[in-house]
């Protein structure tokens, strides 16, 4: 996409909202796919990224006709709305150039949507409401992908009459938060009024009016920031253990080009790391980076991308820290103070996680990545639950492990647990634990691995 002498990337995009919004299934829609469906507990527990390229979005946008857009695209992240993963919110926000929040026109804005929005503000970062689920309105006709102005059209009186007064009470709320707001086809002042765009994710009534806001407001607002320079900004989300891969990492390419046999600087819980891109993967377009599929394989890659990394030594990669590329005959030294800096500016991330860290009595914690981790320990630490940790590790469960878990045998017996999730358990691991008494409890969601502790906890105590 070129504007001028201009070339422009992707627009990035991140969507928050409190649980059960309708997040991920708005993504679904937009992509066709059935994330949500997949989910455990239907709750969403890792930050995602989507590529959405700008022939789909004209597709789909089509109804609008005679608009001129000039973004290559958007990279749309998917947060999770759950309370104790605030962690993850913050890190979307903080590499997206517009932010959509969405409310469920049903129940206005609750306790996460009041959240995103204070955080939004301080960080002065632009953002649209979306206005999800109108489908439930009382008495609503489906209009399958209408522009919503047009669905809204098609209704009963009564329909028409609920959705105002849902409508002006939202924005009320939103004026209680300090932001005017309108439904976007009204919104004549967009510098100084953020945009209200009502959907449907189940029937798709404005959708096309979503796509379309997201690249007319990024277009006309922020083309400085959208331009594309040949310096690489890139932000880690997520560090996985892969079965086939090894360990990766998920990157958010902010701007630049990553090449395959890139030197790359990391900040890791022990240090700074400097490593070799042995491979970079994508998922195909309108498919989910966290979700497991088939990858393309890339040579170099160009901003605005949602990238897996495949290199040595990132196991304790930080999330929310930026990498850094080493440049033939750069100072190694250099580029590692400059990562050291970066890592100050994500507001002292390794202050960040000796906080979150333990006490001498508690249980262990292991999980796949480390967003999760992160979520997990703040859950439990959380003054409803109150389960202290003493350790916590990342990747499958090893003997390690279960030794460091058996200490508190003689400290605390009941604290001899792991609590253990979307992690494998070795076999001599698991033999280990029977032995020496170490409970290893499972589960697919945060909450569920807490309910069946307690549960633990009270059979072993009868
Ligand atoms: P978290 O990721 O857990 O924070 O939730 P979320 O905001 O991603 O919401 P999710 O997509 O999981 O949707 C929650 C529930 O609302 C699911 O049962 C969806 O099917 C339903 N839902 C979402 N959008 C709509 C909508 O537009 N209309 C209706 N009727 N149901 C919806
Ligand atoms: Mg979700
Ligand atoms: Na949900």
């Amino acid at each position: 996409a070129i504007e001028g002498d201009r070339v422009l990337r992707e627009t990035i995009c991140c969507i928050l909202g409190h649980v059960d919004a309708g997040k991920t299934k708005l993504l679904d829609c937009i992509r066709h796919t059935n994330v949500q469906k997949g989910e455990a507990g239907g709750i969403t527990q890792q930050i995602g990224a989507t590529y959405v390229p700008v022939e789909y979005i004209k597709e789909r946008a089509k109804p609008h006709e005679g608009v001129v857009i000039k973004v290559p695209g958007l990279l749309v992240i998917d947060t999770p709305g759950h309370e104790s993963f605030s962690n993850m919110r913050s890190r979307g926000m903080s590499l997206c150039d517009i932010a959509v929040v969405v409310v469920d026109i049903m129940h206005g804005l609750e306790k996460q949507t009041v959240e995103s929005l204070a955080l939004l503000k301080d960080r002065n970062v632009r953002f649209i409401v979306v206005l999800n689920k109108v489908d439930r309105l009382c008495g609503w006709k489906h209009c399958p992908d209408a522009p919503i102005k047009k669905a809204l059209e098609n209704q009963s009186g009564d329909v028409k009459r609920e959705f105002g007064w849902r409508l002006t009470k939202v924005v009320t709320q939103l004026k209680e938060n300090g932001f005017n707001t309108a439904l976007y086809y009204d919104n004549q002042k967009f510098r100084k009024v953020f945009d209200i765009v009502p959907t449907s994710a189940i029937s798709g009534e404005g959708i096309p009016d979503l796509l379309l806001m997201l690249v007319l407001r990024s277009q006309a607002t922020m083309m400085e920031k959208l331009t594309f320079v040949n310096t690489v900004e890139c932000t880690v989300l997520e560090v996985n253990d892969d079965k086939d891969l090894g360990t990766t990492i998920d990157v958010v390419l902010i701007n630049g080009v990553l090449h395959k046999g890139d030197q790359v600087n990391v900040c890791t819980k022990q240090g700074p790391v400097t490593t070799t891109i042995r491979d970079l993967l994508t998922p195909h377009p309108l498919k989910e980076l966290r979700v497991k599929g088939i990858y393309k394989h890339h040579k170099e890659l160009k901003a605005a991308q949602g990238v897996k990394i495949v290199a040595r030594g990132l196991k304790y990669a930080i999330p929310g820290t930026s990498l850094v590329v080493v440049k033939p005959g750069d100072d190694l030294g250099q580029s590692e103070a400059k990562s050291q800096r970066n890592e100050n500016e994500e507001g002292n991330v390794i202050q960040e996680i000796s906080r979150l860290k333990t006490c001498k009595e508690g249980v262990y914690v292991q999980a796949s990545t480390f967003g999760i981790l992160e979520a997990i320990i703040e859950h439990l630490n959380s003054p409803g639950v109150n389960v202290p940790v003493s350790g916590c590790n990342l990747g499958p469960i090893e003997k390690k492990d279960v030794m460091k878990a058996s200490a508190m045998l003689k400290r605390k017996e009941e604290y001899a647990a792991i609590l253990a999730f979307n992690v494998r358990v070795m076999p001599e691991a698991d033999v280990l634990a029977s032995e020496s008494g170490v409970k290893i409890v499972t589960a697919d969601t945060v909450y569920k691995l807490v309910d069946s502790f307690n549960e633990h906890i009270k059979r072993s105590k009868e």
